[in-house]
């Protein structure tokens, strides 16, 4: 679903991203780890059509992003790591504009805003303005937006800072049950204990390049019987 061919991104004679080589399937969920610097935000950024590469290709559903921006970004859903709403549209003002871009019926899209809303117990709020809301009220109102317009990819950037536990689980269960439809899910994050518990693959990238990837268990072996993905993460990366 998402397949990365030989993606370089040079800021200046810096190179960010150094020859990314990989393949997420449909279904899947894919961690991106790596340390503060390492490369998985301009990666991200790239995959969403939202920054251009410096070489090499992006296929999104076999689409090259590069040649087909509209058809590719029509199946992505991008979550950066810092929430980007309207301040003065309230959240279901927010979800019905997003509802209409995506030409959603509108019948579908109060049934699903209610819901979304409701799920991250957000109902109560839905018609105040989203300048109001917290760091984490605004990240609950754009997944979503993300989950009500199906897309065939979601990324996500540090997708959980901010969110309360409740609203961790919540969100675990609602990724696990897009992948039981074929989504594929694409999540940078520092959190190893969820890239351990949710994601079928993971890959670590250091200095922009992919220093491993794998199941966690293979890339665990890899090292010893014993590692975690913690020893394996802070080897790789020293
Ligand atoms: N617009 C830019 N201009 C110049 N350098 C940039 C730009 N964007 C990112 N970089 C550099 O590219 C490198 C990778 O940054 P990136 O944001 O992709 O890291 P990251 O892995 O997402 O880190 P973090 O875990 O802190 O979010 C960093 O050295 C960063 O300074
Ligand atoms: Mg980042």
């Amino acid at each position: 679903m998402i397949e990365l061919r030989n993606l370089v991104k040079k800021f200046d004679s810096f190179t960010a991203v150094d020859n990314l080589n990989l393949k997420v399937d449909s279904g899947e969920i894919f961690g991106f780890l790596g340390p503060n610097g390492a490369g998985k935000t301009t990666t991200v950024k790239m995959i969403a059509g939202i920054m251009f590469p410096t070489a090499g290709e992006i296929l999104v559903d076999g689409i090259d992003i590069s040649k087909s921006p509209y058809e590719a970004k029509k199946r992505i859903a991008y979550i950066p790591d810092e929430p980007f709403v309207y301040p003065n549209l309230t959240a279901r003002e927010f979800l019905r504009f997003i509802g209409d871009i995506y030409e959603i019926d509108r019948k579908e899209q109060d049934s699903a805003i209610d819901e979304y809303l409701a799920r991250f117990e957000l109902l109560d709020r839905a018609d105040k303005l989203l300048g109001s809301f917290s760091h984490g009220m605004k990240q609950k109102v754009m997944i979503a937006g993300v989950l009500m317009r199906r897309p065939k990819v979601i990324l996500f950037d540090e997708p959980t800072v901010g969110l309360d536990p409740k609203s961790v689980k919540n969100f675990k269960d609602m990724i696990i049950s897009q992948t039981q439809k074929g989504v594929s899910v694409f999540m940078c994050t520092h959190i190893l204990e969820m890239a351990e518990k949710i994601c079928d693959r993971v890959g670590i990238i250091y200095n922009g390049k992919l220093v491993s990837a794998g199941p966690v268990e293979e890339i665990c072996r890899k090292r010893d019987s014993k590692s975690s993905l913690e020893d394996v993460f802070l080897e790789l990366t020293k």
